[in-house]
């Protein structure tokens, strides 16, 4: 799609509440199943969201897996119908457990959106340090990102998320280039784990890469995206000026990745309680008042030295007994 607007003009925080070709961030509130039945086709150059698990959370009602993956089959025909032809999806999901039983959810949808035309580029592995620990089970540590596109033109721009590079100073060893640098100045491709967003060890209850806790981007909310998960899809896979979708919208995390980096957004949203925050964060990002964790910010390597990092002494005192 063209991009009327000029990108230097982009992101204001005003939010309107219904799609307009021209507006830089839309929050519809309601089914995203009617309001994306309502928007044009082949338009949004990324969806990025996390879909209701089935887990029972606070906004949602845990029913069977078959009936659940059934009732998001209309929406993902309409996310299909919206994508433009050179755009992607960011499905991201964890799994869902029924009597103890684990059934990866990434491995039920890619069946149904690549029967859909959908091609995958990349299963990402967005992996973390902690969470809750299982008893009758080894603890999950890991969600899954699954990236697909809808042709073979696509866009991907991997200078923006280039990564440090363990060995800058590696050289040719053989050839016209022997003794020349063989890495890339900005960086190496991130690959297809990441290990993102490990909160400061001064302001964070946990080591962790979701955002829960005392984690600077933390609202009401019971599984927040963080925003630099978001930010590196909305980097490289779009372009200044192009729209960004997130239909289970939040309180909109992928909406300030995309608006942070002068993208357009567009959430949809059923619940008003989550919409007022994400505008309160949309206000906030504008002000330059939003917390958030920077792209790219060094994980936190413990020094050992920490009170937490220590054994605690209890637990010397039944060593020295054992
Ligand atoms: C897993 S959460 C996504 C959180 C989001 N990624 C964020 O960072 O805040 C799913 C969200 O989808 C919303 N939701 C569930 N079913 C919906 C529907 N049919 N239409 C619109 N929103 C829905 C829930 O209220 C919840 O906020």
């Amino acid at each position: 799609m063209s991009n009327p607007i000029e990108s230097s003009t982009l992101w204001t925080p005003e939010v309107a509440s219904s799609f307009d070709p021209a507006a830089e961030v839309v929050i519809a509130q309601g089914d995203c199943l009617e309001i994306l039945q309502g928007l044009p086709g082949d338009f949004v150059k990324l969806i990025i969201t996390s879909p209701p698990y089935n887990v029972g959370k606070a906004y949602e009602k845990a029913t069977g897996l078959n009936q659940y993956l059934d009732s998001l089959e209309p929406v993902l025909e309409q996310i299909v119908r919206v994508l433009s032809p050179e755009g992607s999806l960011c499905w991201q999901v964890g799994n869902y457990v029924a009597d103890g039983e684990v059934f990866p959810l990434d491995i039920y949808f890619y069946q149904r959106l690549k029967a859909k035309g959908l091609k995958l580029r990349n299963r990402i592995v967005w992996y973390f340090e902690h969470g809750l620990h299982a008893s009758k089970r080894f603890s999950g540590r890991y969600e899954t990102l699954l990236w697909f596109t809808k042709g073979d033109t696509y866009t991907f721009n991997l200078d923006p998320v280039r990564v440090p590079s363990k060995y800058p100073g590696k050289t040719h060893f053989k050839g016209a280039k022997r003794g020349q640098p063989s890495g890339n100045p900005l960086g190496k491709n991130p690959s297809d784990i990441w290990r993102i967003v490990v909160q400061d060890w001064e302001t964070a209850l946990w080591n962790i890469p979701n955002v829960k806790a005392n984690h600077p981007e933390k609202t009401i909310h019971p599984c927040q995206f963080p925003i630099e998960l978001v930010e590196r899809c909305v980097l490289a896979l779009t372009n200044e000026g192009d729209w960004v979708l997130d239909p289970f919208s939040g309180v909109g995390s992928a909406l300030l990745a995309a608006l942070k980096n002068k993208r357009r957004a567009f959430g949809c949203e059923k619940e008003e309680e989550y919409i007022e925050i994400a505008k309160r964060r949309i206000a906030d990002l504008h002000s330059g008042a939003l917390r958030y964790r920077q792209l790219g910010k060094p994980v936190h390597q413990p020094t050992g030295r920490e009170k937490v990092a220590q054994i605690p002494m209890e637990w010397r005192n039944t060593e020295a007994k054992a």
